[in-house]
């Protein structure tokens, strides 16, 4: 959904020009999570404001200025026009060095709140940009947050959930700056006495005063009174008390101030924090949305390139290092391949070239609600198997074209060392090293349930029949969010397959949660490494694409299907009655990739088509069998990107309605390619001339004189392959005909209007 970056420069000099590249560059790899605003925070000029009169706290003598906002409606362009605007105005100094420096960016998707500046981030806790926060991800308390800040006195600007966050922040730290307002004055006695008549006569305030470091309470009488505060639906703001040293100085981290303020929030959220009390920090936490950290140390060879095995304990000896944290991998591996993958609970504090990570040790409650005692972990870093030049787009001019023409490339990945071809014996077989545990447990499933959304739901529905046929285990489809709507029965005995590109679409992972409260076997297929549901699958299977930057998926849907494809064969077993269909289907797949570079030279033929179809107002699709998924998903891309109406349709449902569509006007694509169908389908095409319909047939190759018989049509020649795997094939045109039909007629086809890549909100 939205791009969170930010990038810290420790020990090195970096001019304000350089750091704001590397900001703008961060957002432009994340630009495809959400592009209707975006925005930045830097440091001000440390020289000219050191006047204690801009300082809004009276506890921080030598408080830093004001940490600079710039938002903006519009994509990363708009934003980087207005900085550079700004910084001409205000007279910034784009020479100015720092040698450290902290400085986050978003770009924005919008869900709460138009996309406006006061809408984008860094949303800030008020005047004097005291903490700032950049959010991706739904904060789903917010109301109830937002009236106990309003009551507290605070004014809210944004319409948007995020803006609790750091006005939260303010709210914890100005509390536990106080002088006398920490439990270790009062005592237990006081605190609960206080407290539960406030209750009882109505007159809380909304804050219940406790720290994690107050040794007179036990968690259990915490919890009891925080229980009793939710009972009676008060808004409730737990502090973190930090304690004001005689000299006046705060003893209160900033990492404490975020395990409060992380306390409060309800939803799934990634978030990064930069204050003007800790400059040249930030904090980094997570829950249910993803977020990585990056590391990049300046001169490895003299520290030994190996002292970062451990994130916690990245040397303090002062080595100049660059520190990044990002939504996704896109937008770090320009930088650096080590990375560690922030997981939920954790805080991630980023302070004098050194990361400390702090998580609640028993995470179990719901929404992570707990007082548990946050705990120091040790994390290895991870290196990333990805190359700069799998997020460019190399020769091509736009990431959908680029990825369209590279599954030959991205199948033959999928594919890689899964796939045995016989020896002398034979014998065929494949190999899915992340199902090898639980393939028994798959074979004797009551049934095998696919979840998913949008094209990866198609991909499975194009899988469905083949994994019928080869298992013998019926296979049921589900659209996530339909399932969580009807809360439909998920048993013990069920094999639920999660199928999702990102790995991290909200709906999916909701339904992967119920699927799990409900017992069955979760396995997940999905494009993305270290994704919530490649970790929260019991098992699965990567798909292994390479990145997909284009908001319309194309390769990853090829590639799904090859994989569910492999999965039928896995499940299947090896038995002599379908010893032929098995070879059949794996040379099927060893010869896909050379089938798709045939198909792809239809390249110029669909252009052309586009150029005849670019003014019609509606496209229908009909299929059925194996393609009723590629009806569905062409449908999904002439809609989603050529901002088209388009339906798939059921030939098989023709005669029930959608037949009163049907004139000499209403272009119809018909899905005619050899397989089971075929003939049904030449029949569907007879009725459709018989209505003057208006058709483009696609067929198997040599096949176009036999579908047109009966009338006028255009034909789509497509090499045939086996029938389970000839939805790869055919929707290979239909993606290109998205891909032109955008182009010419004049949108963006990388960031379709209304959509995200991502979808991590329900
Ligand atoms: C359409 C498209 C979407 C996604 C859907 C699920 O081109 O990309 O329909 O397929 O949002 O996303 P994932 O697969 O990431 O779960």
């Amino acid at each position: 959904m939205c791009g969170i970056f930010a990038y810290l420069n420790y020990n090195v000099n970096r001019e304000r020009r350089y750091i704001l590249q590397v900001l703008f560059n961060g957002l432009r790899r994340l630009e495809y999570r959400g592009y209707d605003s975006a925005g930045i925070s830097i440091d001000n000029d440390f020289s000219f404001s050191r006047d204690p009169s801009t300082s809004q706290s009276s506890f921080s003598p030598s408080l830093s200025p004001p940490p600079l906002v710039f938002r903006q409606e519009g994509n990363i362009e708009s934003l980087v026009r207005s900085v550079y605007q700004d910084v001409a105005a205000t007279e910034l100094n784009l020479e100015e060095s720092f040698s450290i420096h902290a400085g986050i960016a978003h770009t924005r998707w919008a869900t709460h709140g138009e996309p406006a500046p006061r809408n984008s981030h860094p949303q800030t806790s008020g005047p004097g940009n005291d903490f700032l926060v950049v959010h991706n991800g739904v904060i789903t308390n917010y109301e109830v947050l937002k009236e106990t800040l309003v009551r507290h006195g605070f004014t809210f600007e944004s319409e948007t959930d995020t803006e609790v966050i750091p006005k939260l922040a303010k709210f914890v730290f100005d509390k536990a700056n106080e002088e006398g307002f920490h439990c270790q004055t009062l005592s237990k006695k006081d605190i609960i006495t206080t407290q539960f008549e406030e209750v009882s006569t109505e007159k809380i305030t909304g804050v219940l005063q406790m720290s994690w470091k107050q040794g007179e309470f036990d968690r259990e009488e915490i919890e009891k009174m925080r229980n009793l505060l939710k009972i009676l639906e008060k808004p409730t703001v737990v502090c973190s008390l930090g304690k004001v040293s005689s000299s006046g100085d705060r003893t209160v981290t900033f990492s404490q101030v975020v395990l409060e303020v992380m306390r409060h929030l309800e939803g799934a959220y990634a978030l990064i924090f930069k204050s003007r009390h800790y400059p040249n920090e930030l904090i980094a936490c997570k829950r249910g949305s993803p977020l990585l950290l990056g590391v990049k140390e300046l001169n490895e060879d003299v520290c030994g390139g190996s002292a970062f095995h451990d994130a916690k304990f990245l040397s303090k000896n002062g080595n100049p290092k660059e520190l990044f944290l990002s939504s996704d991998a896109n937008a770090l591996i320009e930088h650096t391949k080590k990375v560690l993958v922030i997981e939920d609970g954790e805080v991630v504090h980023l302070k004098e070239g050194c990361v400390s990570i702090l998580k609640f040790d028993n995470d179990k409650g719901r929404n992570g609600a707990n007082l548990s005692r946050p705990a120091s972990v040790q994390r290895a870093l991870s290196i990333l198997e990805m190359e700069v030049e799998q997020i460019n787009k190399g020769k091509y001019e736009h990431y959908m074209q680029k990825e369209i023409h590279e599954q030959p490339e991205s199948l033959t990945t999928t594919m890689r060392g899964r796939l045995i071809r016989g020896g002398s014996c034979k014998a065929k077989a494949v190999l899915l090293g992340g199902l090898k545990d639980h393939l028994k447990t798959i074979r004797r499933s009551r049934r095998i349930v696919f979840i998913g959304c949008g094209t990866s739901y198609n991909a499975a529905l194009a899988a469905r029949p083949v994994l019928e046929e080869l298992s013998g285990v019926p296979v049921t489809m589900e659209i996530a969010s339909d399932l969580l709507d009807r809360q439909g029965p998920i048993y013990r005995e069920d094999t639920a397959v999660f199928v999702s590109q990102s790995g991290e679409t909200a709906d999916t992972l909701r339904a992967l949660e119920y699927a799990l409260e409900n017992g069955a076997l979760c396995v997940g297929i999905t494009n993305t490494v270290g994704s919530v549901i490649a970790r929260n699958t019991h098992c699965g299977i990567h798909i292994n694409a390479g990145c997909e930057i284009g908001v319309a998926s194309t390769k990853a849907y090829t590639s799904q299907i090859a994989v569910m494809a492999m999965l039928a064969l896995a499940i299947g077993g090896d038995t002599i009655s379908n010893q032929e269909r098995r070879e059949a289907i794996i040379d099927g797949l060893f010869d896909l990739p050379n089938k798709i570079r045939e198909v792809l030279k239809l390249d110029q033929e669909m252009k052309d088509l586009a150029k005849l179809l670019i003014a019609e107002q509606s496209l229908l699709v009909f299929g059925r069998g194996y393609n009723f998924a590629t009806a569905l998903e062409g449908a999904l891309k002439v809609k989603e990107v050529a901002l088209m109406h388009s339906e798939g349709i059921l030939a098989g449902e023709m005669k029930h309605g959608p037949l009163a569509l049907v004139d000499e006007n209403l272009p119809i694509v018909v899905i005619a390619t050899r397989d089971a169908c075929f003939s049904k389908q030449q029949s569907v095409i007879q009725q459709l001339h018989a209505r003057k319909g208006r058709l483009i047939v696609m067929c198997s190759k040599g096949d176009a004189a036999s579908v047109c018989s009966g009338g006028a049509c255009r034909v789509i020649e497509v090499p045939q392959v086996e029938d389970c795997l000839q939805p790869v094939v055919n929707i290979v045109p239909l993606q290109l005909l998205a891909y032109h039909l955008t182009v010419l007629r004049g949108y963006n086809v990388d960031q379709p209007r209304n959509l995200a890549k991502s979808v991590t909100t329900q």
